[in-house]
């Protein structure tokens, strides 16, 4: 099976991580460090901060969790977007939190609508850019609009999972906007383009205050020292990582240009992922099946928001092109 159903670097993980792996493995008998201060370091570095304006987390859905757990009460709401990633809804709902669902339009998030959807019973408001599934942007003009109507004990999260992926100009400087709005969360994850899906480490940028208030929900030791060896290994590996943002940019372009020559209706792609809406519920099970009988596994979006609609990875170049084939003669 072709696998282009979860959004992994389709070049699988940096060299230098993989070694990391290997030597790290023999200490899997040790509790992890609980605090990773080498790693948290080197993230502040990174990005230009201190060191506590960071917490590092067993990947994103971590993050989600002890934001909802710290911010959001009985009673009060989380909103997002209608068609997004399903990690906010399933943590939402585990949480027993109202998960409010803001319509898109063309296909990408309106702030205007989420606005439209937030009220004083609100505490956190999820947006993923570039979104997922739709592969669609916000700008860094609209993020600064919205960041200026919404309320400063409203917490914002940008979840910023394949910003590598981003090639636009006015993708937004969140780290410049956390300066004017302490109520800015931003989230990275090692799931995407440095290729750890398996280890489970992100974190988040943030307010040192705002730090302070999700650690109480921090599960102890969740981190395990292998993941933080290797998530530190793949920051190191620039090389890779920017190869792998330069190929899949190409290659994005590649299936956009193809798809929409053949017809389909996809959107503008920013991640590395493409959105087709198939106008059908019957015709996007006809061209899923028809893909997985070839051997191409897609994500069908009925948990996202969408019963039409095919998300796929952009994978390497040979299985693109095997790609647009199965395409051609589903079509
Ligand atoms: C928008 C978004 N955020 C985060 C993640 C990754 O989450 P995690 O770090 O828990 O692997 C995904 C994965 O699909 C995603 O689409």
């Amino acid at each position: 099976m072709i696998k282009l159903s979860q959004n992994e670097n389709a070049f699988g993980t940096p060299p230098l991580a993989l070694k990391a792996i290997a030597e790290q493995g023999q200490e899997v008998f040790r509790y992890p460090d609980a605090n990773h201060e080498d790693l948290i370091e080197k993230l502040a570095d990174k990005h230009n901060v201190k060191p506590d304006n960071i917490i590092v987390s067993a990947g994103s859905v971590a993050l989600l969790d002890m934001s909802i757990m710290s911010f959001v009460s009985s009673g009060e709401n989380v909103v997002t977007a209608e068609v997004t990633w399903v990690g906010y809804k399933i943590i939402a709902k585990i949480k027993k939190k109202e998960c409010r669902l803001a319509k898109l339009v063309d296909n990408a998030i309106s702030l205007e609508n989420v606005l439209s959807l937030c009220d004083d019973k609100t505490k956190l408001v999820l947006l993923a850019n570039p979104n997922n599934p739709t592969s669609t942007m916000i700008s860094h003009d609209e993020l600064k609009e919205f960041m200026r109507q919404i309320p400063p004990d409203v917490y914002v999260v940008s979840d910023e999972a394949y910003a590598e992926y981003i090639t636009e100009d006015d993708y937004p400087d969140t780290m410049e906007l956390q300066k004017t709005y302490p109520n800015l969360l931003i989230f990275h994850t090692f799931s995407k383009i440095y290729g750890l899906a398996g280890l489970r480490i992100g974190y988040a940028i943030t307010h040192p205050d705002v730090i302070k208030s999700l650690m109480p929900y921090k599960m102890p030791f969740s981190i395990p020292n292998l993941a933080a060896a290797a998530a530190s290994a793949a920051l190191d590996d620039t090389e890779y990582v920017e190869k792998c943002a330069a190929i899949n940019a190409e290659e994005r372009d590649f299936l956009y240009t193809e798809l929409s020559g053949m017809g389909f209706d996809i959107t503008v792609p920013h991640g590395n992922f493409v959105f087709i809406d198939l106008s059908s519920a019957e015709e996007r099970a006809r061209v899923d099946n028809h893909l997985r009988n070839v051997g191409i596994s897609v994500r069908a979006l009925e948990p996202f928001g969408s019963e039409t609609a095919l998300r796929i990875t952009v994978g390497q170049p040979e299985e693109n092109r095997y790609l647009v084939k199965c395409l051609k003669a589903v079509k």
